[in-house]
């Protein structure tokens, strides 16, 4: 596969085509389309064209080897849910997920989960109503599966991998039970924030008598890159996303299951959920200088302090006349580089969320990091070393956690996630 042909191609989408020849996604949310190509629009290929194809029109397949949302390019909404379920009935469980892989397809579509307004007056609507009209708006929903989902409520022991276990406690946590695990989870990502939450209310709405839900978060921009896409800035104003995964190669290396103790698990992916609330008034008053060297890349152009611009690869030993390394070795680049971790790479997912204010009056805000992996031990070698160091952490603080198993796309309607479970 080319290099424009890729992490985005794996979950049914080729780039090429879809992005067409020269496309991007303008300031103003329109897809444009070059006239060499299509886009997906809806469930069909469109025919080549010259003008613009809005992007609430854009659809990703449902189906395929991988579920969307993970190497699809962020959109940049989410919606993230974590749920527990209610009912102790094997049976329950089933039927939830059975429903939900069916309904996530409509949605993914840009349909309704039902009739929004039926015709007999005394008739309660199925699905919410609030997305009609709206358009798929390139909606994807990623379902993942918590290490509790395999306790005895359901006798699922024997389907646990043996990866999927709780995150062991890491230095830099002040986790609060609010935000931490989950039976299930839903990723919900589109352009438009009311079709992701449309999503994910009318999941739960439907599953009301079997799961609650547990913490949700609201993420209204992305803080990560994929291929072919403009980098976006965290809160701390710092570009975030440079040196992510984009290569279908590193996918494959990196992100996607192709081996595991559990044959339901190939193709699949861990996802890493973390809430990290950041300390903004005092990241605030900081020096541009010590910004500079928490990060150890430039705050405008996003280049490594090595060199001027954003794609430039950093030097990590170059030293500077003082005989220090320029980019220091406690930034938060530096400990987090494939270079200095054996190779280790993740697929970060993240989105800049907001929660208000807190009690005494302060900025409530932060990035709520998602990443996914082969294996969660990526994360865990990672974000060991950056809890124990980073200069980062004056200003940070990860208040959630949770740690769920992704399985593979759906091949077909019909087919449900979990279905390997029930026999
Ligand atoms: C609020 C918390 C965080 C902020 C504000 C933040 C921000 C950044 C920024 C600005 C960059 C440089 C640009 C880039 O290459 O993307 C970066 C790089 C990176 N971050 Fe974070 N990050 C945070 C948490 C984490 C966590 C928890 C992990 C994983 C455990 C992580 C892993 C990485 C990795 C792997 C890189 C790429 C390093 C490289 O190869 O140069 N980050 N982050």
């Amino acid at each position: 596969m080319s290099s424009e042909e890729s992490a985005g191609a794996s979950d049914g989408v080729s780039r090429r085509r879809f992005f067409g020849a020269g496309a991007a996604v303008s300031a103003a949310g329109a897809l444009a389309v070059g006239a060499a190509g299509g886009a997906i629009a809806a469930t069909a290929l469109r025919p080549a064209q010259d003008t613009p194809t809005p992007v609430s029109e854009l659809s990703y397949p449902f189906y395929g080897d991988h579920q969307a949302g993970i190497s699809t390019p962020p959109q940049d909404h989410l919606v993230f849910m974590s749920f527990d379920m209610t009912s102790k009935s094997a049976t329950d469980l089933q039927l939830v997920l059975a429903k939900w892989s069916a309904a996530m397809a409509q949605m993914c579509a840009g349909q309704t989960v039902g009739s929004a307004e039926p015709a007999r007056e005394q008739a309660v609507p199925v699905d919410t109503g609030e997305a009609v009209g709206m358009g798929p708006q390139g909606l994807t929903l990623t379902l993942g599966f918590g290490p509790s989902l395999f306790d005895e409520r359901f006798g699922l022991a024997k389907f646990k991998p043996a990866l999927l276990k709780d995150l062991p406690a890491m230095a830099g946590e002040s986790l609060q039970a609010g935000y931490t695990g989950g039976d299930l989870c839903i990723q919900a990502c589109a352009y438009d924030p009311q079709v992701a939450y449309h999503a994910v209310r009318n999941l739960a709405r439907m599953a009301r008598t079997q799961v609650k839900t547990r913490w949700t978060v609201l993420g209204f921009g992305r803080a990560s890159a994929g291929a072919n896409q403009s980098t976006p800035r965290n809160l701390m104003g710092f570009k975030d996303g440079t040196r992510n995964i984009t290569q279908a190669e590193d996918m494959d290396q990196h992100v996607w299951i192709a081996d595991s103790d559990q044959d339901w698990m190939v193709g699949g992916s861990y996802l890493v959920a973390r809430k990290i609330h950041m300390l903004i008034e005092t990241w605030d008053a900081d020096q541009i200088g010590d910004q500079h060297t928490v990060f150890g890349r430039s705050k405008e152009e996003g280049a490594p302090l090595t060199g001027k611009a954003e794609h430039d690869v950093p030097d990590f030993a170059a030293k500077g006349s003082d005989g220090a390394t320029i980019i220091a070795a406690d930034s938060h680049v530096a400990l987090a580089a494939h270079e200095n971790n054996g190779g280790v790479k993740l697929l970060r997912r993240g989105y800049n969320f907001t929660d208000g204010i807190d009690d005494v009056g302060r900025l409530d805000a932060g990035l709520f990091f998602l990443s996914f992996q082969k294996d969660p031990e990526q994360f865990i070698k990672l974000q060991s070393k950056l809890g124990a160091s980073d200069r980062l952490n004056e200003y940070i603080r990860h208040v959630g956690s949770a740690l769920f198993a992704v399985p593979p796309g759906l091949p077909e309607a019909g087919k449900y996630f979990g279905q390997e479970f029930f026999g």
